[in-house]
């Protein structure tokens, strides 16, 4: 297996002004505008989208920003994601649609927000329980074939919904996007408690990462830093958290770097293709996620943290 490159995505959720329906201001444009070039100053050449994001607005202001800055397109890689449709019926649920009418809609949609002909990868956002794989593989070829998106993925799938969704695509799946940080880290967990008399639901996740990584599949991992709360963002840490927090500010002083560095760097870790995709639209806190690529986190540290966060010890 040949090793991945080490590399972050930035995520662009946060991009758009928010998830309401007012316009997009030159205040939400500036602020894309900030975001991406800390991106692109700490090397982040990789973008996430999804339809959805700020209703729209992120996929929006990001086309934008290409129309302003042609020669931009052809140095990133930018991704989106359609599948989660809003739906005014009951209880005011979203429902899933990877239907062909609806996701072929939603990829012009998409390309024509960004102001791009094409797409480097586009991705099934969600799990539809009424999905048929041999429609899903049509809509790929035809998207393919029309140079509208060059290599496909999936989101939040479980290894048997990829297994299930491949054996009908042409080419080989690129990526499954999940979430996965030192707090949310089911998908190794799994791996040590399986056949345990109290073994815990891991919703699907066993032997995913095993599966992604013999399939040559990257995992994309979603919101790795959780929300800042091992990095500064005392709103969000609760009181159990101190220990793990003293333990990532320890060890960034012992690695020269900054809290969330070493936050990346223990998912960076993973054995496989693991891209984490950071959130912040803060440029300072972006730059503060440059050295995640480079620090090679010891055995002992990265097992200490994952201990620690775990609050109790492993088998
Ligand atoms: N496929 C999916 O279903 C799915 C789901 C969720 C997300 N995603 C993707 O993953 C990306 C990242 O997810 P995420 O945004 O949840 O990840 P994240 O990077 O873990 O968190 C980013 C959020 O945390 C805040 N934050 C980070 N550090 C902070 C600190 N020290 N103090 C205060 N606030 C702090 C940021 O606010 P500031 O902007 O103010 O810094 C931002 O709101 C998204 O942009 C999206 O592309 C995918």
């Amino acid at each position: 297996m040949l090793m991945a490159k080490k590399e972050l995505i930035y995520g662009c959720m946060g991009l758009g002004g928010g998830w309401n329906t007012n316009s997009l201001s030159s205040d939400d444009f500036k602020q894309a505008e900030n975001a991406v070039e800390a991106a692109l100053e700490v090397g982040i050449t990789y973008f996430d989208h999804a339809d959805i994001y700020t209703n729209g607005k992120a996929e929006l202001v990001f086309g934008q920003l290409l129309k302003a800055k042609p020669s931009l397109r052809d140095k990133i890689i930018l991704q989106s994601k359609a599948g989660i449709r809003h739906h005014e019926g009951l209880m005011n649920s979203s429902i899933y649609d990877l239907s062909k009418k609806y996701l072929l809609q939603q990829v012009d949609i998409i390309l024509k927000r960004l102001q791009t002909d094409y797409l480097d990868v586009f991705m099934l956002h969600r799990p539809d329980p009424l999905l048929n794989p041999e429609e899903i593989a049509d809509t790929f070829r035809i998207l393919k074939k029309e140079g509208k998106v060059k290599r496909f993925g999936v989101s939040n799938m479980t290894l048997h919904q990829i297994d299930f969704i491949q054996k009908h695509c042409d080419d080989q799946l690129a990526v499954n996007q999940i979430e996965l940080s030192l707090k949310h880290s089911l998908l190794i967990d799994a791996g040590i408690l399986a056949n345990r008399v109290h073994t815990p639901d891991f919703n699907g996740v066993e032997g995913l990462l095993e599966y992604t990584q013999s399939n040559n599949l990257a995992i994309q991992a979603y919101s790795p830093l959780m929300g800042g709360r091992f990095s500064g963002n005392d709103l969000l840490a609760s009181k159990e958290d101190k220990i793990t927090i003293d333990l990532v500010s320890q060890l960034a002083e012992k690695y020269n770097t900054t809290a969330s560095a070493i936050l990346l760097a223990w998912v960076i870790k993973i054995p496989g293709n693991i891209q984490p995709i950071i959130g912040t639209t803060n440029p300072k806190r972006i730059a503060e996620c440059k050295d995640a690529v480079t620090i090679d986190l010891s055995r002992l540290d990265w097992y200490n943290l994952w201990i620690t966060a775990r609050g109790e010890k492993i088998p």
